[in-house]
């Protein structure tokens, strides 16, 4: 290849690799979007730019990246696909031990194998913007290329063992205050990081792989250690994280890469990362339906949430996070008034927590304003009713919306399980109005089920998606069905683990079977927390038009009869004493006692069986879903149930398990 040695004159290394000398230094820029993924063609560039720099005119190396990322880590699209060298090894490798002193510009986030590359690099100044992370343990992986073994080398022992086995990414200023940059830009940061370079000339190269690990407490290491095996809940990739960091002051640099490696492609080929990486891009590919490609979203800067209880109010805080000008409704001064209370101590504990600035906090309620006065609603390009789930109510509100907003206001409900068809025929406009199911707390739960009704203009689905999106949520289009498509398949798998009560189970063996696969709690330590009474209200409102024949469970009934309405009364499925849960032998003679009396035999059923049934019933729902057009596709039900309710990513969604199993 012919290189040009004038200043300005860009070259190209490989078709995402470019080149440029700016006096001595050669800049050598990563544009691979959309993240600037170390694919086959970033690694050949790289090695080549590397070839490039050894000629005479090339005193140093500053390494960047365009747009908002530096790298944003290996090409996860490239896993399970025929390996192409150079490996991400191999680049780190010659990136590590060439002559040419190398500063990694980070212009934005750097993580995985883009941290890998920095870590190898021989200085890093960072641009404010700038997040280094690794968090291949949220892929089911441990970092490939030397991360476990050089991160530990930079910042020491435990520093590395929480970001590693955390998988959380850190700001710049965090980054150059626990060392692991050594500057933060002010101004232009390509400039600055060759300046540094030219500072640096005549020092030795500081090359992290050569650096001892600094001593440290390995009763602080352990503890550590400990809290991330508790929360890994049965994920490998964590255990491995820590064993590997822990090597690093252990054995030499080489022995402990070669070790990592191993590790690395045995989890990359694993069923839990292949689970992850699964919901990883089911997340992104969710909510973009083929047949509304065309269509704009509107603009919206107005929304109005009409309804100021717990649900509405994680509406609004969610909203106003994302920008947007926020009008909550309710019925009285006096219920508004606590609307606002509510949601700014909602606000107020994301500022607590170090979350918010108080700053933003100030600005975000600047945006919000609480009324009681329906006709204030005129200025809002989008309503979301979150009133309570009474038919007659949300009909007579949406007749009154509708008279009061704009004709193309979007109106939608956040109904769980009545029919929004029914709704949106009560008003003169059923094109503008649409489904979107946000999960409690609404502030926090990243699932929006954006329900498209019979009538639906495609404009306006574009739109709630757009919205939702906005609103750093994953939005999954439902058709219409009772439940949709979340609690359509936590109903059948309710009725599933119902019916092995029936057969000889307890509720407690189900809620073991169910954690030791990974779910952070059971169905029925689920139930507790969040209260029985509800539900039992809306079986009784529904008793007179329920089939007398078809199965009914009556357990949770009898456990309301008795005052059992869960955590709160101090019993429910469970007993609860100082927040512990117990089993309490009462609830197995309520059961043992109603085995009898509907004519049930009692059998010992194990944990596998009651997780397969379970999966099964999940399983054949979902496909039920699909069927009936409901669901989009088999990756949107995993997506709906491992961020709306608890299903363990690792495990991959019940769509993936039924094809795949399990690795435990
Ligand atoms: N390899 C391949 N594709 C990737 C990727 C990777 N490492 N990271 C992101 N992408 C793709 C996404 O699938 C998405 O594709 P789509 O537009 O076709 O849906 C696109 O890049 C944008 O990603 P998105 O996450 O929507 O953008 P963002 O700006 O919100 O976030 C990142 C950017 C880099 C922070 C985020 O994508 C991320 O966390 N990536 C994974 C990082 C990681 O775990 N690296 C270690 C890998 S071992």
């Amino acid at each position: 290849m012919e290189i040009s040695s004038e200043s300005g004159v860009p070259q190209e290394f490989s078709s995402t690799v470019r080149g440029e000398m700016r006096g001595s230094t050669l800049v050598v820029t990563i544009d691979n979007p959309p993240v600037n993924a170390t694919g086959a063609d970033v690694r050949a560039g790289l090695m080549t730019a590397l070839d490039r720099a050894k000629a005479d005119d090339v005193a140093a190396i500053v390494l960047t990246g365009t747009g908002k990322t530096f790298i944003g880590g290996a090409d996860i699209k490239e896993f399970g696909k025929p390996p192409v060298l150079p490996t991400l090894p191999d680049v780190i490798e010659a990136i590590e031990s060439s002559p040419k002193r190398i500063v990694a510009a980070v212009n934005g986030a750097a993580l995985g194998g883009g941290l890998e590359v920095a870590l190898a690099c021989h200085a890093r100044i960072l641009s404010p913007a700038a997040s280094l992370g690794l968090p291949e343990v949220t892929l089911g992986l441990v970092p490939g290329a030397g991360g476990t073994q050089r991160l530990p080398r930079l910042v020491g022992a435990i520093g590395a063992l929480d970001m590693i086995a955390g998988g959380k990414p850190i700001a710049a200023g965090k980054a150059v205050e626990i060392g692991l940059a050594e500057r933060l830009a002010g101004g232009d940061l390509v400039a600055e990081a060759a300046c540094y370079a030219d500072e640096l000339a005549n020092a030795p190269i500081r090359r992290t792989g050569t650096l001892p690990v600094s001593a440290f407490a390995p009763s602080e290491f352990e503890d550590l250690a400990a809290r991330y095996v508790k929360r890994a809940r049965g994920q490998t990739a964590p255990q491995e994280a820590i064993r590997l960091v822990a090597l690093a002051s252990k054995v030499d640099l080489q022995a402990g890469l070669a070790e990592e490696r191993t590790t690395f492609l045995r989890l990359r080929d694993g069923t839990q990362s292949k689970a992850l990486r699964h919901i990883f891009f089911a997340e992104r590919a969710a909510g973009k339906p083929a047949d509304i490609s065309s269509f704009e979203p509107r603009s919206l800067a107005v929304v109005g949430v009409a309804g100021t209880g717990l649900m509405g109010c994680g509406i609004a805080v969610a909203t106003l996070a994302a920008g947007y000008s926020v009008i909550a409704l309710d019925q009285s001064p006096e219920a508004a008034a606590k609307g606002r209370e509510r949601i700014s101590e909602l606000i107020g504990a994301a500022v607590k927590s170090g979350r918010l600035s108080s700053e933003a906090a100030d600005e975000q309620l600047g945006r919000l304003v609480v009324s009681a006065e329906p006709n204030d609603m005129k200025a809002a390009d989008l309503v979301i009713e979150a009133v309570f789930d009474e038919l007659d109510v949300k009909i007579d509100l949406f007749r009154k919306l509708d008279g009061i907003v704009r004709s193309d206001t979007v109106l939608a409900t956040n109904t769980s399980y009545l029919d929004p068809d029914v709704i949106a025929a009560a008003t003169a406009h059923p094109e503008r109005v649409i489904g979107l199911h946000f999960f409690s707390p609404a502030h926090i739960m990243r699932l929006v089920e954006v329900v498209r009704c019979q009538q639906t203009d495609p404009a306006v689905l574009a739109t709630a998606l757009a919205f939702a999106r906005k609103l750093r949520k994953v939005p999954v289009v439902a058709g219409v069905c009772e439940g949709f498509i979340g609690n359509r398949i936590f109903s059948a798998y309710r009725t599933e683990a119902e019916r092995l009560i029936e057969e000889g189970a307890l509720p407690q063996d189900i809620d073991l079977a169910m954690e030791d696969y990974g779910f952070a709690m059971g169905l029925f330590a689920v139930y507790d927390m969040a209260g029985l009474e509800i539900a039992w209200a809306r079986r009784k409102r529904q008793a007179a038009s329920r089939d007398p024949n078809a199965p009914y469970f009556e357990i949770p009934d009898r456990l309301c009869q008795a005052g059992r309405f869960g955590r709160r009364a101090g019993k429910g499925w469970y007993l609860y004493q100082n927040g512990e849960r117990t089993v309490d032998p009462e609830i197995d003679r309520m059961i043992a006692d109603y085995r009898i009396e509907k004519g049930f035999v009692a059998r010992a059923i194990g944990k596998d069986e009651i997780m397969s049934r379970l999966l099964q019933a999940m399983a054949r729902e979902g496909q039920a879903l699909i069927d009936e057009g409901i669901a989009g596709t088999a990756d949107d039900i995993d997506v709906v149930l491992v961020l709306g309710y608890g299903f363990p990513a690792h495990q991959g969604g019940p769509m993936f398990a039924a094809a795949h199993g399990s690795d435990r």
